[in-house]
């Protein structure tokens, strides 16, 4: 697949295109692409609503890349003399430098993204421009354009994401050995490495990755060739636009390749668990913040103040992101909303399907950038986790286990340690106040060496288990991580990922 791209076509939407004031002049319909059919005229208010060029323009360069296809693919089935073809190709590289540089005309009246450029080639080139939508339909066009414009944005999306996950592997090596309480139903419940848990985000984020990794094979399958619904007259060769577009295979059926948008709608599945994860992130980077946790400081540059409270610091990226995520959910359902009654083949209902997806693109890209950042500026404050870990009996489970050792029954260690944490609520100490004569009392299994399992660090040492929170574990994924995230390793290390 090619790597490189064109710039972003984002800056492409003109200001006046905007949803909220399209720049509306009425035309009578001959001027229409597909105005031979009407006598009347369209009503302006039909014209703007109908229209999506305010937001399918960013995918002019996507739509010049397909053009540029077809015209060569229709000059192989001799349907355009190699004069016409290269008059056509020079038209739509001169388009293509006039949108890049802002000098392109895009007008509401036009509909979308094809037409304006059709009707530019025309300007420029004559009726010959017209000659370019041989055997093609916009309803073909788009979904080709959609999918160039998706193998893109993945791409990027890919590298993003990679470097989140450098973001999150640094800030576990940075704080190698710091000990955090480990959470099950937010209780305290066992001393873990907080590299540990920085790197369970790792895992999660390598999954996003794959998933739309996997969507990406779905995503490059050429759809030229289908035209409106049916297929074409025309004796193309499929397989050799495909190769010009490096599309490893072409679609089989003609009525889905048009009315087919489930890459769309996986797409916008991936990015929505991609964006639960990042809530999940968000929800503890705001709880731990917080007075009562304490666990990090927020860099400066990533909150904000309160207007009227001088002293507040507040987490607004964590929840601003927590909150779109509300938003990317809504556009994965809309979308499947959209699309389930939908008979086959093209319906223009399917023009719904481009504001969700690049909003859902726009939202991840600069929520993963921005959380990049962010954990790259995090400050975290050992001493807090420390204190958190000594208190609440987040070592019952390993005096449980040291009795176990000593033959009990699991769950009869369980139920002696239970009386004692009791015990210790009542007195109001610690496991690691008690005397000897009180684990005596409790069971004549327990010795002077079952303090020695009292520390965090026992605890999280013992748990030298492949996934487990042991600091050789710990290291020896970090290590695995530097390894798999370096920017030319693509996928995931073949390597044993264990000890
Ligand atoms: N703007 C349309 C879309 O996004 C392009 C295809 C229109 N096809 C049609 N027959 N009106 O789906």
């Amino acid at each position: 697949m090619k790597t490189s791209r064109p710039k972003s076509p984002r800056n492409a939407q003109p200001r006046s295109l905007t949803r909220s004031q399209p720049r509306l002049t009425k035309k009578p319909d001959k001027t229409k692409l597909w105005g031979g059919r009407f006598q009347g005229q369209t009503e302006t208010l039909v014209e703007s609503f109908t229209a999506s060029i305010g937001f399918d323009c960013r995918l002019y360069e996507y739509d010049i890349e397909g053009s540029l296809a077809h015209c060569k693919t229709l000059q192989r089935a001799k349907v355009l003399s190699a004069r016409e073809s290269h008059a056509i190709i020079k038209g739509l590289h001169q388009i293509r430098e006039d949108i890049r540089v802002g000098r392109h005309a895009w007008k509401v009246e036009d509909e979308d993204v094809h037409m304006s450029i059709e009707r530019r080639l025309t300007q420029l080139i004559g009726p010959l421009g017209g000659k370019l939508h041989t055997g093609r339909s916009r309803n073909d066009q788009i979904t080709l354009d959609l999918r160039l414009y998706l193998r893109d944005a993945l791409q990027h999306l890919q590298e993003d994401l990679r470097r989140l996950q450098q973001s999150l592997v640094t800030l576990a090596e940075r704080h190698k050995g710091v000990m955090m309480p480990g959470y099950t139903h937010l209780q305290r419940a066992q001393p873990v490495l907080f590299s540990h848990h920085a790197l369970a985000y790792v895992e999660m984020v390598e999954r996003d990755k794959g998933r739309l990794r996997d969507a990406l094979v779905r995503i490059n399958v050429m759809p030229l060739g289908s035209g409106a619904l049916a297929g074409t007259n025309y004796p193309i060769d499929r397989h050799y636009t495909a190769t010009l577009l490096d599309f490893p295979q072409i679609t089989q059926n003609s009525l889905d390749a048009v009315s087919d948008r489930d890459y769309v709608i996986e797409v916008l599945s991936g990015c929505a668990i991609l964006m639960m994860h990042l809530s999940r992130l968000s929800e503890e980077l705001i709880l731990w913040s917080s007075q009562e946790f304490q666990f990090i400081d927020l860099p400066d540059g990533f909150c904000t103040g309160s207007s009227m409270m001088p002293q507040k610091k507040n987490p607004d990226i964590p929840e601003l992101i927590r909150g779109k995520t509300g938003r990317v959910y809504g556009h994965l359902f809309g979308l499947l909303t959209t699309v389930k009654g939908l008979p086959l083949s093209y319906n223009r209902d399917l023009q719904e399907d481009k504001e969700p997806l690049f909003d859902t693109i726009d939202t991840v890209t600069t929520s993963v950038k921005i959380y990049a950042e962010l954990l790259d500026q995090l400050t975290v404050r050992p001493e807090p986790m420390n204190k958190a870990v000594s208190e609440g009996f987040l070592l019952a489970t390993e005096l449980a286990d040291y009795l176990v050792q000593k033959g009990v029954p699991f769950r009869e260690s369980h139920h002696i340690v239970g009386n004692l944490v009791r015990e210790c609520l009542a007195k109001g100490k610690d496991l690691l106040q008690l005397t000897e004569h009180e684990l005596l009392r409790a069971s004549p299994s327990f010795d002077k060496k079952a303090f020695r399992v009292l520390t965090p660090e026992a605890a999280i040492s013992q748990k030298n288990i492949v996934g487990g929170t042991a600091g050789t574990q710990v290291t020896s994924q970090i290590k695995y991580w530097k390894k798999t995230l370096r920017p030319e390793s693509k996928t995931p290390s073949k390597k044993k990922r264990t000890p």
